[in-house]
């Protein structure tokens, strides 16, 4: 069934749980994520960037969602925009039978260049108006992702300013955040602590200089009662990266988010917690294997099917480490 964020994470909230947003943008991906969710009795977050709207187009998507709700009537289900980039994003996901929407105000409408706050705040103000009228939530996000290490934001595509990002930018001050949740009236928030989208988050095992866990439990402190976002929460595991080097591929030496920074994270208030790149990781390691293995065979069900096998796992893994299971 279809629940929206707020729902979901009221209950997360009561019971002390956080809920894995995975990202998809095909069948495979939703079938995965939905065996995982089954398995574990899981309720779960099925979350489309502009992307993957893109990828797969909306009406595709749509129905792929309707699909996956009917076969699994007993998850719920909430259907989230990632990183809605304007108004207009979010009403036709709205329009597309999302029953969540993130309008990222900490970029501007491009998706790349940091925004001040003012801008965030009237144009995440606009869209909270616009969702809850129509029965959606709403994720807004104050600061900017990227790298404490380098001071790079990740929305650099390498051709536009390479300005490094200041440590305000790169960390959610805690008294701009009660204003920013006060301000909007968002559902949840997500906010910036030194992750960064994608498998290259940092290049050691990350301590406290670099993946600012402290400033969540400050937030906390301040807004005991609004949902916490992690983004770019991917733990990048190392098997997954061995598995694909050792079939062809090129994985740099990386290390993301560990599951147990995540756990602290929880008992301080994260709710929701972005994962992308581990799933896709999981699905290139299976898919290469396979290839690897097999090469003679070329029907795509055959690598297709271990590599949504190998996804479930990941998402299983998270939905165990997160205390998620159980609560569907
Ligand atoms: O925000 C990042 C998510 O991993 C989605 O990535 O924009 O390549 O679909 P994407
Ligand atoms: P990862 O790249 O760490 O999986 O982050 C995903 C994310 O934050 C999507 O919004
Ligand atoms: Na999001
Ligand atoms: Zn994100």
């Amino acid at each position: 069934a279809r629940i929206t964020l707020r729902q979901l994470l009221d209950h997360a909230a009561e019971q002390g749980y956080a809920v894995p947003a995975f990202n998809i943008s095909n069948m495979e991906q939703g079938l995965a994520i939905m065996a995982a969710a089954q398995a574990c009795n899981a309720p779960v977050i099925l979350q489309a960037s502009r992307g993957a709207r893109a990828y797969a187009g909306d009406r595709v998507l749509a129905r792929l969602i309707d699909g996956l709700t009917e076969m699994y009537p007993d998850i719920p289900v909430c259907m989230h925009l990632d990183h809605g980039n304007d108004l207009a994003t979010c009403a036709t996901a709205i329009q597309n039978g999302f029953t969540s929407v993130m309008m990222d105000g900490s970029l501007r409408a491009d998706g790349k260049t940091p925004a001040d706050y003012a801008y965030n705040v009237a144009v995440t103000r606009q869209v909270v108006g616009m969702a809850h009228a129509c029965g959606v939530s709403v994720e807004g996000e104050l600061g900017v992702l990227g790298s404490l290490e380098t001071g790079m934001g990740d929305q650099e595509d390498g051709h536009g300013a390479t300005e490094k990002l200041s440590e305000h930018q790169l960390l959610t001050d805690p008294a701009e955040a009660a204003r920013f949740v006060a301000e909007t009236g968002v559902d949840a928030l997500a906010i910036a602590m030194g992750t960064s989208h994608g498998a290259y988050k940092f290049t050691r095992k990350p301590d406290g200089a670099i993946l600012a866990m402290h400033v969540i439990e400050e937030i906390h402190r301040r807004l005991p009662n609004t949902h916490l976002v992690m983004h770019g929460s991917s733990s990048v595991p190392e098997d997954l990266q061995a598995i694909i080097n050792a079939h062809g591929g090129d994985i740099k030496p990386t290390w993301g988010v560990p599951v147990e920074e995540i756990q602290r994270g929880i008992r301080s208030g994260v709710r929701k917690v972005n994962i992308d790149t581990d799933n896709r990781l999981a699905m290139t390691a299976a898919i290469r294997r396979a290839l690897v293995e097999d090469p003679a065979e070329f029907d795509p069900r055959k690598y297709l099917k271990p590599a949504m096998a190998m996804m479930t796992e990941v998402c299983k893994a998270r939905f165990d480490a997160f205390g998620t299971s159980g609560h569907a």
